[in-house]
């Protein structure tokens, strides 16, 4: 296809974006896309900037961060104009992984130096960290003569929807698991943020353990100081691995750049999970980090994917760790976190629907009673005011705005929840 053409065409493809109605996109989504998601916000979105989301008639603030996913805001400038350059340049966009592509040389050295690890296997998205993770693991274990590796998992956490860690759901979380079975072999069960269930569960084949530094689906549940470390002590103790998933809690959400390292150097795991924000959120990018000689379990052939470090998502993801870097997002986070921490805090105190404030950085779960309507509830009064903060496990409020959201922003937002928990208490 000659240019000319393709620039008309192009043109076509976003006007019709642009022209379909509400009706039509929902008529459309519902027609041909799968029913896994129900849709909260039924207004298409038709435009993202830093914490903002333009609909045709309003903007509504990004309470959410698309999950973590858009830290830096959406659309932040440096990794747009990079990505322009990128497409300007005609580099490729996809190549066989046997091929050498600088844009992946560039990312796997930034991350590692970003993270204090030796070295980085590339991966599209979140899940395929733990299922990574998983994989290197057991290789690690039975390198040591465990003959049957197991992992463990804590209840209540949430490491993706693959197949490997869908039966690590709770067992009441009957839409998430019922009718997937049977599972995998080789996982159990424990209690989050208990060193005794870990103690009790290990024996001679525990390969790993899996854990969030503070869970994120689970409902925003902050461990005991000092329990990421325990884990890692724990590990060299009975010689297995820790692995923690930072695919939420990664690159300055909590305040500094991975959760773990709230707990100093000792608490740096074996293997780390990372996701959603190493792009910006312009690319669907992820991975695991480990040392150099653990991560030579993966020789040629045994781990990979065509996606996986292509150059395209390379050179975003690495577009977007400089902007991490130059926005200087983990003291912002940290700034911004104190501020939203002391104004929900007084929120709170007029708020008898509100249980208990959790969170750290800029992460933040709001838990409500449950003698009234339920998170879904206030997550609709909220969309009508604005904001988008999401319920998950129906009582808790989930509150993980864009860390580079302007005090004005936020105050937007604070308004709104402030408005929201005043007018359940005056119907209460
Ligand atoms: C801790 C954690 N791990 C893994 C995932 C899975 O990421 P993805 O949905 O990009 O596959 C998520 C997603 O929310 C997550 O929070």
């Amino acid at each position: 296809m000659d240019t000319e053409t393709a620039h008309k065409l192009a043109r076509r493809i976003m006007d019709e974006a642009a022209d379909l109605t509400p009706a039509k996109t929902l008529e459309l989504i519902d027609t041909y896309v799968a029913h896994n998601y129900s849709l909260l916000c039924r207004e298409p979105i038709l435009k993202a900037e830093g914490p903002w989301l333009y609909t045709k008639h309003r903007r509504i603030f990004d309470g959410v961060a698309a999950y973590s996913a858009a830290n830096l805001g959406h659309g932040h400038p440096l990794v747009r104009e990079t990505l322009k350059a990128f497409l300007g340049s005609h580099a490729p966009t996809v190549l066989g992984r046997f091929m050498a592509d600088p844009y992946l040389a560039l990312f796997g050295r930034k991350v590692c130096e970003m993270s204090g690890f030796e070295s980085f296997l590339p991966a599209n998205g979140g899940v395929e960290g733990p299922e990574a993770a998983i994989k290197l693991a057991r290789r690690w274990a039975h390198a040591q003569g465990k003959k049957r590796p197991e992992i463990l998992y804590a209840n209540r956490c949430f490491h993706g929807r693959t197949l490997t860690v869908t039966q690590m759901f709770d067992l009441d979380e009957h839409a998430a698991r019922d009718g997937f079975g049977p599972w995998p072999e080789g996982f159990k069960r424990i209690a989050y943020n208990d060193l005794r269930a870990v103690a009790d569960a290990v024996n001679e084949n525990t390969a790993a353990i899996i854990v969030e530094p503070i869970q994120g689906e689970g409902g925003i549940n902050v461990p005991d100081e000092g329990y990421l470390r325990a884990l890692i002590e724990l590990g060299r103790e009975h010689k297995f691995l820790v692995i923690f998933d930072e695919v939420q809690t990664g690159w300055a959400r909590t305040g500094e750049m991975f959760a773990w390292m709230h707990e100093g150097p000792e608490a740096r795991p074996d293997i780390m999970c990372i996701g959603k924000s190493v792009s910006g959120g312009f690319a669907p990018v992820g991975g695991i980090l480990a040392s150099r000689k653990l991560m030579d379990l993966f020789g040629p052939g045994s781990h990979g994917s065509t996606f996986g470090g292509c150059p395209i998502s390379s050179c975003i993801a690495y577009a977007a760790l400089c902007a991490i870097e130059e926005e200087k997002l983990v003291e912002q986070a940290q700034e911004k976190g104190e501020y939203v921490w002391q104004r929900l805090q007084e929120i709170a105190e007029s708020a008898p629907r509100i249980k208990e404030l959790r969170g750290k950085g800029m992460m933040f779960g709001i838990e409500l009673t449950q003698d009234g309507p339920d998170g879904h509830h206030f997550s609709e009064l909220l969309l009508e005011k604005g904001a988008i903060l999401k319920d998950t496990h129906k009582w808790v409020l989930r509150f993980t705005p864009p860390i580079v959201a302007r005090r004005e922003d936020l105050d937007f937002v604070l308004g709104c929840i402030g408005q929201v928990f005043a007018g359940a208490a005056a119907s209460a």
